[in-house]
């Protein structure tokens, strides 16, 4: 447990009804770090970033975010106090606009020239959205959509934002394009991020820290430069499942 955390999860367990879908996950996000939780599909990804985000109900387990203790607390809390969450599959309002989509968080803030101001600075890291300023977010490609989300996600002004498979289904030049701009947000305004991958592939090369998740339950984690193919491969897969003549390279 390091000072300059900004978040740290401890132990935490949950699920919903009687089974279990996380058994005592613990992990920190550094100030400006990127940590990548990656794991199968069921693993738990999901789940976990729903509980730090304050939608999910938590059994035990204790998430720290700046210091302070928000177990428990609700989502507009969360997100009022700094903690932005993206979730899955890129909830655009596909009949409005772009600029509307982007003003929707912020209709009850009375800092009218802080929001310009914000919006400003969103155009600046995703000119592609100031291009399509009018077009409805519905006729976006799925790329523009996560940049979308991702701006929305913004103009709250967090210190941490939370994305749940912003590489999902994309062609990779876009999910480089996506990641160079968070690259940007941390170096250029000090972001700290936490996302969900399924697939460890193109993470790897931005991730400080890799967190392989696998039936509610942290298997692995590293730098990704530490870690190597088998070894990922065996967290991600369970040991023994490692093929050498195909070299592994799935995860
Ligand atoms: N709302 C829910 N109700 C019941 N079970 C759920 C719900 N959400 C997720 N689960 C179950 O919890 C487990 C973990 O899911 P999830 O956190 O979505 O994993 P991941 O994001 O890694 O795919 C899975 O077995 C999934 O079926
Ligand atoms: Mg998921």
């Amino acid at each position: 447990m390091m000072v300059n955390d900004i978040l740290q999860v401890r132990g935490l367990r949950l699920g919903y009804g009687r089974a279990m879908v996380l058994n005592g996950v613990s992990f920190e996000v550094p100030a400006k770090g990127l940590i990548a939780i990656v794991g199968p599909n069921g693993a738990g990804k999901s789940s976990t970033l729903g509980a730090i985000a304050g939608g999910n109900t938590v059994s035990s387990g204790t998430i720290i975010f700046e210091g302070k203790d928000i177990t428990g607390a609700a989502p507009e809390v969360i997100a009022a106090a700094g903690l932005s969450f993206v979730p899955e599959g890129r909830h655009v309002f596909s009949s409005l606009t772009v600029e509307e989509n982007l003003r929707v968080g912020t209709f009850r803030r009375k800092d009218r020239n802080a929001v310009e101001i914000d919006l400003e600075r969103v155009f600046d890291y995703f000119p592609r959205l100031k291009e399509r300023l009018r077009q409805p977010g519905g006729k976006m490609s799925g790329g523009e959509q996560q940049m979308l989300v991702i701006g929305r996600a913004l103009m709250c002004r967090p210190r941490l934002v939370l994305i749940d498979e912003p590489s999902l289904g994309l062609a990779p030049r876009i999910v480089d394009e996506v990641y160079d701009i968070l690259q940007r947000l941390r170096t250029e305004e000090g972001l700290s991020l936490l996302v969900n991958e399924q697939s460890s592939r193109r993470v790897m090369k931005y991730a400080d820290e890799i967190i392989v998740l696998r039936e509610g339950a942290v298997q692995l984690r590293g730098e990704p430069s530490a870690l190597g193919a088998e070894t990922l491969h065996d967290a991600y897969f369970g040991a023994g499942t490692f093929d050498h003549d195909s070299a592994g390279g799935t995860v």
